[in-house]
């Protein structure tokens, strides 16, 4: 569960990015974040992970109050979270299998549950064949599908992606669509801040529009486009 209750965050150069932001995610919904860009779209998901402090405002996220948490219990937060980036984010020295390790090094010591563990994650995003490759050996598509396997290794109970089909073509796009469907279908909550109005129309979720840092939609099944028909 993600609460937003009064939150605004203003940057050190006085721009107001997100203001006055109430709304909940519950668990295992499935949520879109659309708007221009500088809307305020990955301010709002970086205070979700505590990447950005509130100005204003209480954000509780599962049983973590952000404006209380301290900086010691920031890992174990955040280890309750995946997080998919559209610039990927791979350790490029690193194997698509030891970037997936990687992350489950910090808290799972045994190495058989972690080769298990890696071996799932892999098979769900088909990248099976992959796991010796490196990351610069990859296709655009490739990478991200490791980068959602690595977020979703940890099991995590909440999934946040910026773009993540920011730089794919729109086949690749859906592949990750469907992947990113069978996550939320298992019970992950996914919130995803996306520009591809392809992919709003054809997968339909609540879409939370904003605009110059305030929400001015929130809309179950929404489409990209308030005033399209939102019943095909
Ligand atoms: N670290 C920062 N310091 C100062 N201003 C920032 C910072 N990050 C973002 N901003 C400003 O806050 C506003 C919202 O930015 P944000 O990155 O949240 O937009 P966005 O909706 O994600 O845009 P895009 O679609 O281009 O990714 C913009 O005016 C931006 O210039
Ligand atoms: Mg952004």
């Amino acid at each position: 569960m993600i609460e937003f209750k009064h939150v605004s965050k203003k940057y050190a150069n006085q721009i107001t990015a997100v203001d006055n932001f109430n709304l909940k995610i519950q668990q295992g919904e499935f949520v879109y974040v659309i708007g221009p860009s500088g809307a305020g779209k990955s301010t709002f998901i970086k205070m979700m992970y505590r990447e950005e402090k509130p100005t204003l405002g209480q954000i509780k996220v599962n049983e973590y109050e952000l404006e209380k948490i301290k900086n010691s219990k920031i890992p174990f937060f955040r280890r309750e979270l995946g997080i998919v980036f559209q610039d990927f984010k791979l350790l490029s020295k690193l194997t698509v299998f030891e970037n997936i390790a990687y992350a489950l090094q910090v808290i799972e010591k045994d190495p058989v549950e972690i080769k298990k563990r890696v071996n799932h994650v892999l098979k769900l995003v088909k990248l099976v064949s992959k796991g010796a490759a490196f990351p610069a050996e990859l296709s655009g598509g490739e990478q991200q599908r490791v980068a959602i396997a690595r977020a979703i290794a940890n099991k995590p109970s909440i999934l946040i992606a910026d773009e993540p089909t920011g730089n794919l073509d729109p086949e690749t796009a859906e592949g990750i669509m469907k992947i990113l469907e069978k996550i939320n279908i298992q019970g992950t909550t996914v919130v995803m801040a996306t520009h591809n109005s392809h992919i709003v129309n054809e997968f339909r979720h609540r879409v939370i529009e904003i605009e110059n840092g305030h929400v001015i939609r929130d809309q179950d099944e929404g489409s990209f486009f308030q005033d399209e028909a939102s019943n095909f």
